[in-house]
């Protein structure tokens, strides 16, 4: 039993720091979702890494509806948060020249995280 600690030790000391560091970040945001809010911070930067941030704005339209649209759109639907994880995730088309591309690389957790942060906004 000893020796088995033992053996593994090594190998965990000689995981660097960089590579602990996302997967930290991770179940920081994990954890977050499930205990709590996660902070506008947090979520901000989750809009910038998967590059929504190109297409959508807090209050311009750009290529797509910005959030305080979106938000307004889907006020008092209990399902709202739902509807728009699973769109995130799938892809969206409309009647508008533009569509909402897939993102399946987005985890569904960070889906939600995101959808409840698009809703908060108002006018
Ligand atoms: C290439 C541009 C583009 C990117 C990138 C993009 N979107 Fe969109 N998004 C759109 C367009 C256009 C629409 C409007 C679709 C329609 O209804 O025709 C839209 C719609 C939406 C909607 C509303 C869906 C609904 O039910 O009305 C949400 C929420 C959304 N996007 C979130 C995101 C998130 C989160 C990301 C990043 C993971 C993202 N989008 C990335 C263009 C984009």
């Amino acid at each position: 039993m000893q020796d088995a600690v033992a053996d593994r030790t090594p190998s965990l000391t000689a995981m660097s720091s960089r590579s602990v560091a996302p997967l930290a970040r991770r179940l920081l945001l994990t954890l977050a979702l499930l205990t709590g809010p996660a902070s506008a911070a947090d979520v901000q930067e989750l809009l910038q890494k998967y590059r929504c941030t190109i297409c959508h704005a807090e209050r311009e339209v750009l290529a797509g509806p910005p959030w305080v649209d979106i938000a307004a759109r889907y006020r008092g639907q209990p399902q709202a948060e739902m509807i728009i994880s699973t769109r995130i995730r799938a892809g969206a088309r409309g009647s508008g020249l533009w569509h909402m591309p897939p993102h399946p690389e987005v985890p569904k957790t960070e889906a939600a995280l995101m959808s409840r942060y698009i809703l908060t906004f108002t006018e």
